[in-house]
């Protein structure tokens, strides 16, 4: 049994070891939320935090979660109201959608470590997230909105 803290809550799951934290969120915790792509660490889709860092659950084994904490796109704000996805509606961003949570969770560790990147911050940041409807863009300017935010708040 392998205790797990998702979102602020506590589950016990009884899997094996090497089992991707990805099917742990999906298939057995069922927050869909988080999105298989290509299972090879490639795409971003699978993107969620571990400790605030982004990390690709595709290639995160559950032994290697142990007691840190993980955050989906289900938990990055209980009322769904993170500075990014109010940013995401405003601006549009998405086209199919399915690329949209790997983003904006990877988008969301940049800006808790770097509140006001750079556009080369955004584009190195944003590098291995495969948006197959090339909404790249809007993703960007979704981002610098945000960050032009903060730094109008003088949000260091
Ligand atoms: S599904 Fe994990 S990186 Fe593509
Ligand atoms: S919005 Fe369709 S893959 Fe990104």
């Amino acid at each position: 049994m392998t205790a797990l803290k998702i979102n602020g809550q506590k589950f016990d799951v009884d899997l094996p070891g090497d089992t991707p934290l990805l099917w742990v969120i999906r298939e057995h915790l069922q927050l869909t939320g988080t999105k298989f792509g290509c299972g090879a660490g490639l795409c971003g889709a699978c993107t969620v935090h571990q400790n605030g860092e982004a990390i690709r659950s595709c290639q995160t084994a559950l032994s290697d979660v142990g007691d840190s904490e993980i955050t989906t796109i289900e938990g990055l704000d209980p009322q769904g109201q993170h500075p990014l996805q109010v940013a995401w509606v405003k601006e549009q961003v998405p086209q199919c959608g399915y690329c949209q949570s790997g983003q904006i969770m990877q988008a969301a560790a940049l800006l808790k470590q770097t509140p006001k990147p750079s556009d080369e911050e955004i584009v190195n940041a944003m590098d291995g997230n495969l948006c197959r409807c090339m909404a790249y863009i809007r993703i960007k300017k979704a981002i610098k909105s945000v960050a032009a935010a903060n730094e109008q708040a003088g949000v260091q």
